[in-house]
């Protein structure tokens, strides 16, 4: 039997689909120019030696908070030798230590993953900031992590002293889906911030639409596209929370489905089969789910917490009875997993994600 990997690919559709994979960073981003120009606004001090502001960038999934920073940290960086841009995922990095090992490497003066303790990283920075007379400018992406452990919570003690006690510049962004996420740090850390908040709204179909053709343009042959694919794709992700992430998804899906069955377009028929596929991680979140179902959801997102932690983290919005019943409702719609384990002389329950 010929080897099935050997069938070609070439069908005249996609052209590059690396324009169309959720992390690819475009060289415009249509209908954000306010927040980036408030982004600018915030940062553009520190390449002139001068205090940048912090910020607090809130939304919904797949308004474009990570897409338009990273935009922006390029930006800046490519305008200036003074300001030092670190993006750290903080679902991929939340340790007190990491971040500040992270940091420091980013500032071009490489330590160890290991081997030094925190303190002892914390000092190196503080000289080299002293030094060397750069501004980092740090994003904390996800940052609702750092508030789950004493750990990661200190790092953010960490960066205030930098500013406070030392008379250090340096500019903090905080991307979070939690608009919450501020009001839950602690209070001495908050107001040494002064944070300044900037909230993404959700893209109306009209907007998904440009988004779409833009992106498309690049990712494909002409004329590889039935005339309404596009705003099929953007309708749907209109309804499932205005988010560009399953309007740039559901349309690479019905390309690779066009591709497989040789059709010459993409048709209507390959968008709606992939709307049936399997959902990317975030999908569910604009499905129909209550706002604390959502809060919930996004507080486990990064692995397995005690219930507590949660009626905790989100006890100044919900009564703990309203959220008992998100974390049943979420559970029983297999979107939840949830384990009784032993803790002190009584039982508690850690709930996580379901594998899908
Ligand atoms: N204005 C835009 N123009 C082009 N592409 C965009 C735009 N806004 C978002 N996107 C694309 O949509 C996808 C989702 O955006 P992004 O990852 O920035 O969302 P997010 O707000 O960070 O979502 P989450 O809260 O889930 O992390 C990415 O592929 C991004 O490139
Ligand atoms: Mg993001």
């Amino acid at each position: 039997m010929a080897n099935p990997f050997e069938k070609s690919d070439e069908k005249g559709i996609l052209k590059d689909e690396r324009y169309l994979y959720p992390e690819f960073v475009p060289e415009r981003l249509p209908f954000r120019e306010r927040e980036i120009s408030e982004l600018v606004f915030a940062l553009k001090p520190a390449t002139m030696g001068r205090k940048p502001g912090n910020i607090f960038v809130s939304g919904f999934p797949g308004t474009g908070k990570t897409v338009t920073l990273k935009y922006v940290l390029h930006e800046l960086e490519e305008f200036s030798d003074r300001a030092k841009c670190v993006y750290i995922n903080c679902f991929e990095k939340s340790t007190r230590n990491g971040i500040l090992v992270k940091t420091v490497n980013s500032l071009g003066y490489p330590v160890p993953e290991r081997g030094l303790g925190s303190e002892e990283v914390y000092e190196r920075l503080v000289a080299l900031l002293k030094s060397k007379k750069v501004i980092p400018i740090i994003v904390f992406d996800e940052a609702e992590q750092l508030l789950k452990t004493d750990d990661s919570k200190k790092l953010l003690y960490d960066f205030s002293r930098l500013g406070e006690e030392k008379g250090l510049f340096l500019g903090m962004v905080f991307i979070s889906n939690d608009a919450f996420f501020l009001s839950a740090i602690d209070e001495r850390v908050r107001s040494s911030l002064q944070a300044s908040h900037l909230s993404f709204e959700k893209y109306s179909p009209i907007e998904l639409k440009e988004i779409l053709k833009e992106r498309a343009q690049y990712a494909f042959f002409g004329n590889a596209l039935e005339n309404e694919v596009i705003p099929l794709c953007a309708a749907h992700a209109a309804k499932n929370g205005g988010d560009a992430r399953i309007a740039i998804t559901v349309l690479l899906k019905a390309a690779r489905l066009a591709e497989r069955e040789n059709a010459k377009q993409v048709q209507l028929k390959h968008v709606r089969a992939s709307f049936m596929q399997e959902k990317p991680v975030k999908f569910e979140i604009a499905e129909n789910l209550s706002e604390q179902e959502f809060l919930v959801l996004n507080f486990v997102a990064g692995g397995e917490v005690d219930a507590g932690a949660v009626y905790k983290a989100l006890g100044r919005k919900f009564s703990e009875r309203t959220l008992r019943k998100a974390v049943s409702d979420l559970e029983g719609k297999g979107i939840l997993r949830a384990r009784r384990v032993q803790k002190g002389r009584g039982f508690t329950r850690l709930i996580s994600k379901a594998a899908r």
